[in-house]
């Protein structure tokens, strides 16, 4: 049995067969056929913060994978109404995988400890490896190959890039980070990633403009994350010079894309032209998040 935890847990190879999954059920998807390839099976979605994406793009999934999808929300009294292990134990009997998005990153460790199923992280405050799996895919789809591109990483050193700076190291992608100092990667995660993807070629910079003239993929976040709003006023203030605007993408290479997890925060991290402007393939982008858990179930699961 195996967790998705963060990306470490995947090796490069697993990646590159997940991704070939996906790319097959993607293709047979466009062309209306939908393998029923986990009949009968159920996933359990624990969600303690919002979503719209990673909910919908694993219901979806299991939709078209022939499975069901419990949500679990506030009501479910996680972490409240009974030990983790308890809850755990009781979920592992109903469900063959859990999808967890959590405030904290140690629950989702808590929990797969005790899970008799596989766990996935749908997002905690240090990663998102789904996020960053889809991501990979996307640049891959785009471009022809992952490997040799650079991403430009615009913004704050936060969950989402996190995860994107273990995949680009396990896949060959150079990452070029414009982060405020106060705002980069501390030494501990440094570490991790280090330890995670020894390969990965990491620039930082304070220069927008530095960071974006090689790039394949220019690729920012909100400045304050799920949990961080109190914080917002400040880091509006000290990421203004970070914002991905016209002035920055005009700078870029003519076929580099815009990409943005989503949600979206426009006029602060991103401008409405540049989201919605011809580079920008958030859209396949969110799209691709349901067609590589298709991928990462059906390899997790079969
Ligand atoms: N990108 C992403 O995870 O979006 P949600 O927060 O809507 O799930
Ligand atoms: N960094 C963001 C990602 C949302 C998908 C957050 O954690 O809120």
């Amino acid at each position: 049995m195996r967790h998705l935890l963060t990306l470490a847990d995947l090796t490069t190879a697993e990646i590159e067969q997940i991704f070939s999954i996906s790319k097959q059920l993607k293709r047979k998807c466009r062309d209306g056929v939908r393998e029923p390839l986990l009949s009968g099976r159920v996933m359990a979605l624990l969600f303690e913060k919002p979503s719209l994406r990673t909910r919908a793009s694993f219901e979806a999934a299991m939709a078209h994978l022939g499975g069901n999808s419990i949500f679990l929300g506030d009501e479910a009294g996680f972490g409240r109404r009974e030990s983790v292990a308890d809850f755990a134990r009781s979920l592992s009997g109903y469900a063959d995988v859990v999808v967890v998005r959590a405030g904290s990153h140690r629950t989702v460790v808590d929990l797969a400890e005790h899970c008799t199923c596989p766990v996935i992280n749908g997002l905690t405050d240090f990663g998102h490896p789904c996020q960053a799996l889809a991501d990979l895919f996307t640049i891959g789809e785009s471009t022809g190959k992952p490997a040799g591109q650079t991403l430009a990483w615009i913004g704050d050193a936060n969950n989402v890039a996190r995860s994107i700076a273990v995949g680009c190291g396990k896949l060959g992608v150079r990452m070029v980070m414009a982060t405020p100092e106060k705002y980069r990667f501390d030494e501990q995660s440094l570490a991790w990633i280090r330890r995670q993807s020894p390969d990965l070629e990491l620039i930082v910079t304070d220069d927008p403009f530095r960071a974006v003239r090689d790039a394949a993929a220019i690729y920012t976040d909100v400045w304050a994350s799920m949990g961080q709003e109190v914080e917002n006023e400040l880091r509006r203030r000290e990421f203004a010079p970070f914002q991905v605007n016209a002035a920055l993408i005009e700078r870029a290479r003519p076929d580099a894309i815009f990409m943005h997890c989503l949600p979206a925060h426009r006029g602060e991290e991103v401008t409405d032209e540049v989201i919605d402007g011809p580079r920008s393939v958030v859209v396949e982008q969110s799209a691709n998040r349901m067609h590589v858990q298709k991928g990462l179930l059906a390899w997790m699961l079969t």
